[in-house]
């Protein structure tokens, strides 16, 4: 089966011709417009300006994606989201649809990001290391971390899911992204926090670390609850009382942030391995990207004696070929009247 599959659930106006391939699925072609630059001066998402911007991308897009290919399905995330911004997707996906006398399939995005593990088209996959396993084995424990979820999920097939725990407060991408406004970083946070934390050396970061400590919270707590306003709130504190935030300063803070986000996510991930003894852990959403995230959790999983798994790069933020990924693997079709919900919940 192939699929068109569309996104538009923030800023990012995504467009995806995927297909069924073995057990997981093959990306056609992936098209991915941004209009994170129009945020930047504000610091934050102005979701006027994200709607405007769908409008303008979403016919271009699409139709860079398409092709000549001919589609048995369109898919679409309906939620969670911006309003507007969805709006954009679902009805232009459902006149698609309507025109071609072709399925409607609707996609919850935060699954989507989730199944983008299932994606097994480029050789260059860091997921060859497990005797040729290029999808992960079910039952799986899914971390979804992005810019308004944290997630942990229980996987026990497709599409029985179950939440197991997460966030009580500010999600782990929103954290880094204020984090990033409060060290003077510019937005999105995340890739500035990383980049920044990337320019401490080890030997540096043993040396000041006691300095620039930062919370862990809930980290000794056993239920599978995170929390992540405590650690911005102390970074506002260590600001504020900071009177010379040097650019050396601000990449060790960005340091020790990444570092205590990491160290939460990974203890949590674990405990989680512990209690329900899955067979794999995928990792993903927009703060999948994060260097030491992927690392540390890798090393922690594969210690364990689980296969880890986390998409490339370009999948690991908002895209339409995840959205494909997840039509395909629980397809869930819709009659025409589908609306986006914007609260839509993981699982
Ligand atoms: O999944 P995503 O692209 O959009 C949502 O569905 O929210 O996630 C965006 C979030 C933002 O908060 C962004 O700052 C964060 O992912 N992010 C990162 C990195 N790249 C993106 N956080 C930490 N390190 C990164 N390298
Ligand atoms: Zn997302």
């Amino acid at each position: 089966m192939k699929v068109l599959a569309i996104e538009s659930t923030c800023d990012e106006t995504a467009a995806a011709v995927v297909e069924s391939f073995g057990g997981g699925v093959r990306v056609l072609k992936s098209v991915v417009a941004s209009s994170v630059e129009m945020h930047e001066k504000y610091g934050g998402i102005v979701p006027e300006v994200a709607a405007r911007e769908q409008i303008k991308s979403i016919v271009p897009v699409i139709t860079e994606a398409l092709g000549k290919e001919k589609v048995d399905a369109v898919a679409v995330s309906y939620g969670p989201g911006l309003m507007g911004s969805l709006l954009v997707g679902v009805e232009t996906a459902k006149v698609l649809a309507w025109a071609w006398k072709k399925p409607l399939l609707k996609v919850n995005h935060m699954a989507a990001h989730v199944l983008t593990n299932w994606i097994v088209d480029d050789e260059t996959t860091l997921r060859q290391s497990y005797a040729g396993q290029r999808v992960p084995v079910l039952p799986a424990v899914g971390l979804v971390v992005s810019g308004g979820h944290t997630d942990l999920i229980l996987m026990r097939s497709l599409t029985d899911w179950e939440w197991i725990g997460g966030t009580r407060d500010d999600a782990a991408g929103e954290a880094f992204d204020k984090a990033a406004r409060l060290l003077g970083l510019p937005y999105p946070g995340g890739p500035e926090v990383d980049k920044a934390a990337s320019k401490v050396t080890d030997e540096e970061f043993e040396k000041y670390k006691n300095l620039f400590k930062l919370p862990r919270p809930l980290i000794h707590d056993p239920r599978l609850d995170m929390s992540f306003s405590g650690i911005k709130a102390a970074i506002a504190r260590m600001v504020e009382g900071e009177k010379d935030l040097t650019e050396k300063k601000i990449n060790i803070i960005a340091r020790e942030f990444s570092e205590a986000v990491t160290e939460v996510l990974v203890k949590k991930t674990m405990l989680a391995v512990e209690k329900f003894a899955p067979k794999s852990v995928v990792l993903a959403g927009g703060v999948a990207a994060n260097k030491k995230l992927r690392e540390a959790l890798r090393i922690e999983v594969e210690k364990a004696g689980i296969m880890f798994f986390v998409p490339e790069l370009k999948y690991c933020g908002d895209n339409a070929a995840m959205v494909g990924a997840a039509a395909i693997l629980r397809p869930e079709e819709s009659t025409f009247d589908l609306k986006p919900e914007p609260s839509l919940q993981t699982v």
